[in-house]
């Protein structure tokens, strides 16, 4: 054997000295003796991405992550040369450049305090296995340094001391700390003295992150191929370093439709179509609100894709139309396996187009899924992705299909050790040609936005539903998405928990849970407890494998279907609130759900809290997670909140005892806000909404609340046509004031407002509402006063 020494001992290689630098006006290029180059591009004032070259050279600049919508552009930016370093500055950040080692080192341009320091900095091994090199980058982990986001991995809210992977893989049944599972998102936010930044590592092959874990003071991240490529995102608040995020790698394309943030019903699977409606009809003669039902794979003809299986489903079309007659809207699962069928349409356009992903050999790449063998379609490839659109014409222009959930597009393979494709696969990755070890976490994204431009097309002029199940960061822009196959256990309610606020924190807001669990059968405590997390996440479904009885909201006896009514309920009575939220994070990017850490980072005691969240702005929720539970304890943050049930209120900034029965839930409304509330009804459009409820919680002081409305769906609002109401509030001990400022085009459907006034500290004696004063008749007084006012008030006074 020949060996070549001088490579094996290479081990970790590092940039030298600096020898030249150039600028083309927000793009900085630092060239060192040994080859590297660092390209610094300066984003937004608080968005700087950093780039590496270990030959000098880049490869082509292409990001399925970054949206096209990026914000770009700075206020100030200035370049020093010192005699020992660089030093670039914008109006939030300064950047140093070390010339020997070309190790950086960011602070706030402020106080000039040190946010970001490079421990080893950039440096590199060799991949002789595969060629190109393995990036790593460790920086100095800050006194008290916390961390959160990276996607769904079902790990403390706070991520120190851990190390982790991102590489998507299909994870039945995973538990606490399974790590890597279905999605990638090589986001983290860092926190310490207060102040908070992003790091965003924008590379696609399999990458690990070590927050202090190997070694106490380092944080690092690697991967095993591409570049080092990662955008530093500054605060200090957290909220904008998520929001920046979110811009970064984009917001939802549109609202979801105001039914999709209905309640779901899912089992693999309901069939044939007579079970189908049975679980339909008995939602509605409980009078349990329900928005979706969910066609598993068994609709299919041999699972086969785009197909149905006549037998259970003789007519889709009449079924699917009936069944939205009652207000259902049907939602149908579609996995990227195709079924190797000489005698199946799709597989023969996609052989006949060379559509499918083939090993590096030549031949396609084959795998087991649910229909035997099958070639999978390679979503990277834009003429693929067309295709795959175009298939969805008939299961929703004609059929009326709703929604398309995408599964198993990690890509899952079944019966092989690695459970997906093996690496030599190859990919167009939209021209840049690559293999698998590069486009596998990426994949499922592309399959879920192929889904999403037929979902659109067709569906036009109503706005597109997906869901996914493997994601990478960016993936929010066209889909929903869940966390996979859960179990029924109480640990799971609090994985669910944690799962769905960091995905929040990860800019990917429209999450939700298996409620109940999917693997194995809660009882009917768990489920009912689990119900009342799961109305409080942005999407909002029952599924269950089915193998271990029914999981209806009936199946639990008399007791815990009246909890689960109460609780959707509940969800149906906050859509406004909810679809406001959703305004909120489409135009600012900032989540639906805030962990207690985001909400308020300068409390310390918010750190390491894992169970209480905000849910929107203003209503904190803590969900029960054990059994037995007569209540819990639980913090609530600074601040005076309203217990939602019987309107006590209690100071925050400390921990409390709450009861709650297993028909309650600790649910909390902050001082000052205006809750709006529709009247509960069994699926959305069910009613014409002509009075929106406005529950006004007395605040001594200040507090702003807002109203999003428009026409539930279609893309009128993007046109202006949309209401938006800003609700001023200004609390005194013998007055309350609500201004209203109103935007947009939109003719709401309500006409007033039933406000009911909680909390006030006087006896109300009069009433002005723009000015003029009226009669105190119109107040009804029934332990809380409610009073009905026209909906265009610009300012309601109300006096002792
Ligand atoms: C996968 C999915 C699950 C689905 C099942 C059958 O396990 O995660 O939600 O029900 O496949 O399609």
């Amino acid at each position: 054997m020949i060996t070549n020494t001088e490579l094996e001992l290479k081990g970790n290689q590092f940039p030298n000295h600096i020898v030249s630098y150039n600028k083309n006006i927000d793009v900085l290029d630092f060239k060192t003796e040994n080859d590297v180059t660092l390209q610094i591009t300066i984003v937004r004032d608080s968005v700087i991405r950093f780039r590496y070259s270990t030959t000098s050279n880049f490869d082509n600049d292409f990001s399925y992550a970054i949206t096209k919508y990026a914000s770009t552009g700075y206020n100030f930016l200035e370049i020093e040369e010192e005699e020992e370093q660089y030093i670039i500055t914008t109006q939030k950040l300064i950047c140093h450049v070390n010339k020997q080692d070309l190790k950086v080192n960011i602070y706030d341009a402020k106080d000039k305090s040190l946010i970001s320091h490079d421990e080893l900095g950039f440096h590199w091994e060799e991949s002789y296995e595969f060629g190109g090199d393995i990036v790593k980058m460790s920086k100095t982990s800050q006194d008290g340094e916390s961390y959160y986001g990276l996607g769904d991995k079902p790990s403390h809210l706070n991520l120190k001391g851990k190390r982790f992977e991102n590489w998507v893989t299909d994870s039945y049944a995973y538990g606490k700390d399974t790590d890597p599972i279905y999605k990638a998102i090589p986001f983290y936010t860092g926190l310490h003295h207060g102040k908070s930044y992003g790091i965003f590592f924008d590379n696609t092959f399999r990458s690990f992150f070590d927050f202090a874990h190997e070694r106490k003071n380092v944080t690092s991240f690697w991967a095993q191929g591409g570049e080092m490529n990662y955008y530093f995102i500054y605060g200090p608040k957290m909220t904008d370093v998520v929001a920046n995020y979110t811009d970064l790698t984009g917001k939802p394309h549109q609202l979801p439709a105001l039914w999709t943030l209905g309640y779901h019903q899912c089992k693999w699977s309901y069939y044939p179509e007579s079970k189908v409606k049975e679980v339909t009809a008995k939602f509605r003669e409980l009078q349990i609100p329900c928005d979706a039902i969910y066609l598993d794979i068994d609709y299919m003809e041999g699972f086969r894709c785009f197909t149905w299986n006549k037998e259970y489903f003789p007519d889709p079309k009449g079924m699917v139309q009936e069944l939205l007659e009652d207000g259902f809207k049907t939602i149908v699962i579609i996995d990227p396996g195709i079924k190797i069928d000489k005698d199946y349409e799709v597989y023969k356009e996609g052989i006949e187009n060379d559509y499918f992903c083939r090993r590096a050999d030549g031949p396609y790449m084959k795998g087991k899924v649910w229909p035997g063998e099958c070639y999978f379609p390679d979503f990277t490839n834009p003429k693929v992705r067309d295709w795959w659109s175009g298939l969805f014409k008939e299961l929703i222009e004609d059929i009326g299909v709703k929604g398309v959930w995408n599964d198993m597009n990690e890509p899952a393979v079944m019966e092989v050790p690695n459970k997906t494709f093996p690496d030599d696969v190859r990919h167009d990755y939209d021209g840049n040609p690559c293999s698998h070890r590069k486009a596998h976490n990426i994949y499922g994204m592309q399959m879920a936005r192929a889904t999403y431009q037929g979902l659109k097309k067709f569906g036009y002029p109503k706005r597109p539903f997906v869901i996914t199940r493997a994601a990478y960061a960016g993936t929010q822009r066209y889909t929903s998405s869940w966390t996979g196959d859960n179990i029924a256990t109480w640990e799971h309610l609090w994985i669910a928990n944690v799962q769905a606020q960091r995905m929040a924190l990860s800019g990917f807001s429209f999450i939700g849970s298996d409620i109940g669990g999917f693997a194995e059968q809660p009882n009917g405590e768990l489920y009912a407890r689990w119900i009342q997390l799961g109305v409080f996440h942005p999407f909002c479904r029952t599924h269950s494998s089915g193998d271990h009885g029914e999981q209806e909201p009936w199946m639990f006896g008399e007791e815990i279907t009246g909890i689960v009514k109460k609780f959707i309920e509940l969800r149906y009575q906050l859509l406004p609130y909810l679809y406001t939220s959703f305004w909120h994070y489409l135009n600012e990017g900032t989540p639906i759900l805030k962990s207690l850490v985001l909400y308020d980072q300068e409390d310390i005691q918010t750190h390491y809290r894992t169970d209480e969240f905000i849910f929107g702005d203003q209503i904190l929720v803590c969900p029960i997670i054990e059994a037995n539970s007569k209540g819990r304890r639980l913090y609530l943050p600074k601040g005076n909140w309203y217990n939602y049930w019987n309107n006590e209120v209690s100071s925050g900034g400390k921990e409390h005892w709450v009861e709650a029965d297993l028909d309650s839930m600790p649910i909390f409304v902050k001082e000052g806000a205006i809750i709006p509330k529709y009247p509960i009804q069994q699926y959305v459009g069910e009613k014409e909404i002509d009075e929106v409820g406005l529950d006004v919680y007395f605040k001594t002081g200040k507090e702003n609340s807002f109203l999003f409305d428009d026409a539930h769906d279609g893309y009128d609002y993007t046109k202006g046509r949309f209401s938006l109401r800003t609700f001023k509030l200004t609390g005194k001990t013998n007055e309350l004031i609500i201004q209203q400022h109103k935007a947009g085009t939109f003719i709401t459907s309500y006409k007033t407002f039933k406000l009911k006034l909680i909390g006030l500290p006087f006896k109300i004696s009069k009433i002005q509402v723009d000015n003029e004063e009226i009669a105190l008749e119109s107040l009804k007084v029934n332990g809380d006063n409610t009073l009905i006012i026209d909906k265009d008030f610009t300012e309601l006074h109300i006096m002792e």
